[in-house]
C-alpha cells in the first residue's frame, strides 16, 4: 500500500519508513486551520492505515509556525445550529478517535481550538518550545466542540481547564508540560524527529499488545467521555443560533474586537 501525495490537497503523507506514518497538515497560508476537506483527508489516510499491517505508528505534525489554529472561522461563519449538527466533521473526529494504533502529536507553534482537540485525541503530545495550546472558542462566542472541554479537563483537572477554556489564554509549551497535557519538549526543530524516534520504537513492540495497552489506557479516562462529548456537540450546535457567533466570527475574519450582546 502506498501513501502518495497525489490525492491530498490538505495534508501530506510521507512514505512510510520504519512502521511509522507521518501526516503533516498543509495549510500554511491558514496556520493549517481545519477545513472539512482536511479532516476528512486524514481520516482517509487513518482507515487505510489501520488496515495496512505495516503501519504500526502514526505521526501527525504541522510546521514551525502552527499544528493546527482550530476549526476554519471562515468555513464555520455562518453555520446553523442545524448545520453543525448535520456536520460531515463529525464522521472525520469519529475515525480519528476510533483509530486502534498509537497517534503521537509533533507540535510546534499554534495548537488551538479543534487544533488543541486533534493533539488531544492523539495517545502522546510532544512538543516544541515555542509551541502555544488554548481553547480560545470562548473569544469567538462559542465553545470547543471537538472534546476540548472533555479531554482538557480529564487531562489538566477542573481549575486549569477553566481558567484557560472560559478566558481563551494560551498556554506556553512549558506550562502544557507542567500541566500535563505534553510528554515531552524539545527545541523546535528537533520535534518531529524525536516523535518519530518514540513512534519507532513503538513500532518495535507487539502489535496486538500495543492496541490493546492504548484501549486500556483510555479506558481509564473514558468511562464518562461519551455522555460529555454528547453534550458538548449540543451545546456548541445551539450557540451558532446566537448573534454573538456570528458577531465572532466576523470580527475575527474582519480583524476588529468583537461587541458581545448575550444574545
Ligand atoms: C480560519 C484562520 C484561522 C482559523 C488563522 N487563520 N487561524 N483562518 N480559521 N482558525 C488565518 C487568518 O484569518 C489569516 O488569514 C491567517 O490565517 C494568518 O492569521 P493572523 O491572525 O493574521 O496571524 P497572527 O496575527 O499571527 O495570529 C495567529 C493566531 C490567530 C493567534 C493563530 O490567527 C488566531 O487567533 N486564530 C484563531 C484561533 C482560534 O480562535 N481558534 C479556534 C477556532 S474555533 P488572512 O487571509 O487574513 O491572511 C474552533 C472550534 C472547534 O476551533 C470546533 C470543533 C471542530
Amino acid at each position: 500500500m502506498t501513501y502518495s501525495l497525489q490525492l491530498f490537497d490538505d495534508i501530506i503523507t510521507n512514505p512510510l519508513k520504519d512502521g511509522v506514518l507521518v501526516i503533516q497538515l498543509n495549510r500554511p497560508n491558514e496556520f493549517n486551520a481545519l477545513r472539512t476537506k482536511l479532516l476528512d483527508e486524514i481520516a482517509q489516510v487513518l482507515v487505510r492505515a489501520e488496515e495496512d499491517e505495516n503501519v504500526r505508528c502514526v505521526v501527525l505534525t504541522g510546521n514551525q509556525k502552527a499544528f493546527a489554529a482550530g476549526a476554519d472561522i471562515k468555513e464555520m461563519a455562518t453555520k446553523s445550529p442545524a448545520d453543525v449538527l448535520r456536520d460531515p466533521r463529525a464522521a472525520s473526529w469519529k475515525v480519528i478517535r476510533n483509530f486502534k494504533k498509537p497517534l503521537i502529536a509533533a507540535v510546534n507553534g499554534y495548537c488551538l481550538g479543534g487544533g488543541n482537540e486533534l493533539a488531544m485525541h492523539c495517545d502522546i503530545i510532544v512538543a516544541g518550545e515555542n509551541a502555544k495550546f488554548g481553547q480560545p472558542e470562548i473569544n469567538l462566542g462559542i465553545i470547543p466542540g471537538a472534546g476540548g472541554t472533555q479531554r482538557f479537563t480529564s487531562l489538566l483537572g477542573k481549575s486549569k481547564a477553566m481558567r484557560y477554556v472560559l478566558t481563551g489564554d494560551f498556554m506556553s509549551a512549558k506550562q502544557a508540560y507542567e500541566a500535563g497535557l505534553v510528554a515531552e519538549i524539545f527545541a523546535p526543530e528537533e520535534t518531529l524527529d524525536q516523535a518519530i524516534n518514540i513512534a519507532k520504537k513503538i513500532a518495535q513492540k507487539a502489535p496486538i499488545a500495543v492496541e490493546l495497552a492504548k484501549e486500556a489506557v483510555l479506558k481509564a479516562s473514558d468511562s464518562l467521555l461519551e455522555s460529555g462529548l454528547a453534550f458538548e456537540r449540543k451545546a456548541f450546535a445551539v450557540l451558532f443560533s446566537t448573534s454573538d457567533q456570528k458577531e465572532g466570527a466576523d470580527a475575527f475574519i474582519n480583524k476588529r474586537p468583537p461587541v458581545y450582546k448575550g444574545s
